[in-house]
């Protein structure tokens, strides 16, 4: 079968580098991809965003299978109009996308199903706002209500920053993301990553993952898209796993399907584990990147056979096998993300990276030029590291990152550092 990948990013290339591997997998296309993503398929220059471009190189290449690794296309309806086409497509439909795309409309779902979660407030106007942070106090959360790339949420420690915020986004700092904000209560605890695959019924609970989202060591600075990640999470144990299938993700999926909308795709909860146990933080409809980065190379079953699976209602099915090594992937950012990133500069060494025992690269914001590979985004790339524990994993992925020459390349040092002490 011939499948088309939709993205760019190092999600991208973890998953291409996946399904490349499968004996389902005849050609595989990844538009628009990234130089990593050239070595495991064609890369096709396509404006995804034009959904009939997208059919019809589909019908002329006979793709049976559309795999949407970002959330954009998939709240802008590419999995419907593919569906509408004939074709399958794995993801959710633009209805159940809402899970990602509207905060305010996840907060909804939680409330009306029983979900654990914050206890939240929706505002469309900065007076009201504000009085309800003098009424709660700090710290307290503000979040845009619209997809705002990982950079509509702050977590406020004084009320002189949640005024800041709210400023900010009814000023319209975020442009229409931030016409309606959600306040949250801010809730303490270890954060978690944990992924389902979905058909619409059933869901299969995938491994955990690890984030890093704050730019800085010692999670200090900014929010980032996610700095590095490695799977397993050591807090997320099988009793803790079902727990959150039994609270959290069962709810959700038949919430879904009784409002008609019912979710295929990967449920991407992202969690804090607090002392009353797990509490929903947010959703996304899609694999965590770099999440995805630690996830693919643990998972030993064929990943082609289970989103067909997904696609066709028979997941129910479906098992699938992990590897009990731990992956660990550090992000090499350009200098000045998650503001302006420097682009242009060459990066050395990959080749010495990738003939590391127990690693792998997957590129995200890389550009080819005469040969060379230069940067050419915020995230550029991961270094990801295989092994027995956590520890291994990590000695090994920062073996890769110092092998790497890089001017103008940074990354954190401390990734792994909840599972290491
Ligand atoms: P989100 O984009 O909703 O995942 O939020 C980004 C980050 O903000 C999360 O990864 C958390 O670290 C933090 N955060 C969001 N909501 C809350 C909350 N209600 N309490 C504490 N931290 C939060
Ligand atoms: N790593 C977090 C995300 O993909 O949203």
């Amino acid at each position: 079968m011939n499948i088309l990948l939709i993205g760019s990013g190092g999600r991208e290339h973890a998953l291409a580098w996946k399904m490349a591997a499968s004996p389902l997998c005849d050609l595989l296309f990844i538009a628009p991809g990234n130089p990593g993503t050239a070595r495991c398929g064609v890369n096709v220059a396509m404006d995804v965003a034009n959904h009939d471009d997208v059919i019809a190189f589909c019908a002329s290449h006979d793709v049976g299978l559309v795999v949407v690794g970002p959330e954009g296309p998939l709240v802008a309806g590419l999995v419907d109009d593919l569906l509408a086409a004939g074709i399958k497509a794995f993801g959710p439909t633009k209805a159940a996308a809402r899970l990602e795309g509207s905060k305010a409309f996840t907060k909804e779902l939680c409330r009306e199903a029983g979900i654990p979660t914050a206890d939240y407030a929706r505002f469309d106007a900065l007076e009201p706002a504000l009085a309800h942070v003098y009424a709660h106090g700090a710290p307290i959360v503000i979040k845009a209500d619209g997809l705002a790339a990982g950079k509509g949420v702050v977590v406020a420690q004084s009320l002189e920053e949640a005024e800041e915020a709210l400023e900010m986004m009814f000023a319209g700092g975020l442009g229409a993301a931030g016409a309606e904000v959600v306040i949250e209560e801010c809730m303490v605890g270890e954060e978690v990553s944990f992924f389902a695959l979905c058909d619409g019924k059933t869901a299969l609970p995938l491994a955990s993952a690890q984030d890093h989202k704050r730019v800085g060591d010692g999670d200090t600075g900014p929010n980032t898209g996610g700095m590095g990640a490695y799977s397993p999470a050591p807090i997320m144990t099988e009793s803790m796993a079902e727990q959150v299938m039994a609270s959290i993700i069962r709810p959700t999926m038949a919430a879904m399907a009784r409002r008609g909308t019912p979710f295929t795709g990967i449920l991407f909860a992202g969690l804090m584990i607090t002392e009353d146990g797990p509490k929903l933080i947010e959703y996304n409809t899609r694999f965590g990147d770099p999440e995805c980065e630690v996830l693919m190379p643990r998972l030993q079953s064929d990943l082609v056979a289970a989103l067909l699976a997904a696609c066709d209602g028979l997941l129910a099915n479906v098992g699938l096998r992990w590897r009990d090594d731990a992956a660990l992937t550090v992000v090499m950012c350009g200098r000045g993300y998650p503001g302006t990133p420097e682009k242009g500069a060459v990066i050395h060494g990959l080749e010495v990276a990738e003939a590391l025992d127990g690693v792998l690269v997957f590129h995200a914001g890389t550009a080819e030029q005469g040969g060379l590979i230069t940067a050419n985004g915020g995230r550029v790339l991961n270094l990801v590291g295989l092994g027995d524990t956590v520890a291994a994993a990590h000695a090994r992925a920062y073996a890769a990152v110092d092998a790497i020459r890089w001017d103008g390349g940074f990354c954190r040092r401390d990734i792994g550092w909840r599972a290491l002490t």
